[in-house]
């Protein structure tokens, strides 16, 4: 099987550009984002802080998440629950930023991730995927962009859903799950070793597709 491994900071593009490269290739696609969301959506449903570890993997231990490939669309489901819908807020946002610091967390979606890259070609995409998920992925990518570009991009995804939320405040916090994302102790977000590292700063959607196209069809043969 062939695991491309795509890991960046919040806002890159990651989802939008690694969700169409797979389709492409006709590679299934996996974001595990939206599964540390669908526990962090169990931990808010039950009441339970961030800063309540033990409630925190009670909650989640409680939880099951499984992933269900629907017309090609990834559906995340807690406990038989199709939540897409539900975890791209911001609350759950922080949320699975704060709850993913802890082990127990990491630990409970490993086999998830690792079982669908055994099994399929796929390109995952994530914070830790080239550095711990798939060490021995064939292609990684460090997939960036500036942050105040992030913040834009972001801001006017969100204005077509009819958020409050000013650009200052997206960026403010993207900062903050960046800060979390990078230095927590387990699994941190970094560059991992022999990754290719893609600036979308300065690129089109189409134009940071075409730019990891060729980068998986030079290196996957
Ligand atoms: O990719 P995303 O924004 O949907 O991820 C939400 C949070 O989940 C992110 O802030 C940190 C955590 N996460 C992680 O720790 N490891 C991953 N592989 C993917 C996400």
């Amino acid at each position: 099987m062939i695991n491309i491994a795509i890991d960046g900071p919040a806002g890159a593009g990651k989802s939008t550009i690694a969700k169409e490269v797979a389709h492409r290739l006709s590679f299934i696609y996996v974001d595990t984002g939206a599964m540390y969301r669908a526990l962090a959506l169990a931990c808010i449903r039950d009441g339970v802080s961030a800063e309540d570890k033990e409630g925190v993997v009670k909650s989640c231990e409680n939880a099951s998440v499984t992933i269900e490939y629907v017309n090609g669309e990834q559906c995340v489901q807690l406990n038989g629950e199709n939540v897409n819908p539900y975890i791209r807020s911001e609350e759950v946002s922080k949320m699975s930023s704060s709850i993913s610091a802890y082990g127990e967390i990491r630990s409970m979606l490993l086999n998830l991730q690792r079982n669908l890259a055994r099994n399929n070609n796929v390109i995952m995409d994530g914070r830790d995927i080239g550095t711990a998920v798939l060490p021995d992925a064939d292609v990684k990518i460090y997939l960036t962009a500036r942050t105040e570009i992030r913040a834009k991009r972001r801001f006017e995804q969100l204005r077509n859903k009819d958020s409050e939320l000013s650009i200052d405040a997206i960026e403010k916090e993207i900062i903050e799950r960046d800060n979390r994302d990078m230095n927590r102790k387990i699994a941190p977000l970094k560059i991992a070793e022999n990754a290719v590292l893609v600036d979308t700063s300065n690129l089109s959607i189409e134009e940071a597709i075409s730019t990891i196209t060729e980068i998986i069809h030079d290196r996957v043969r």
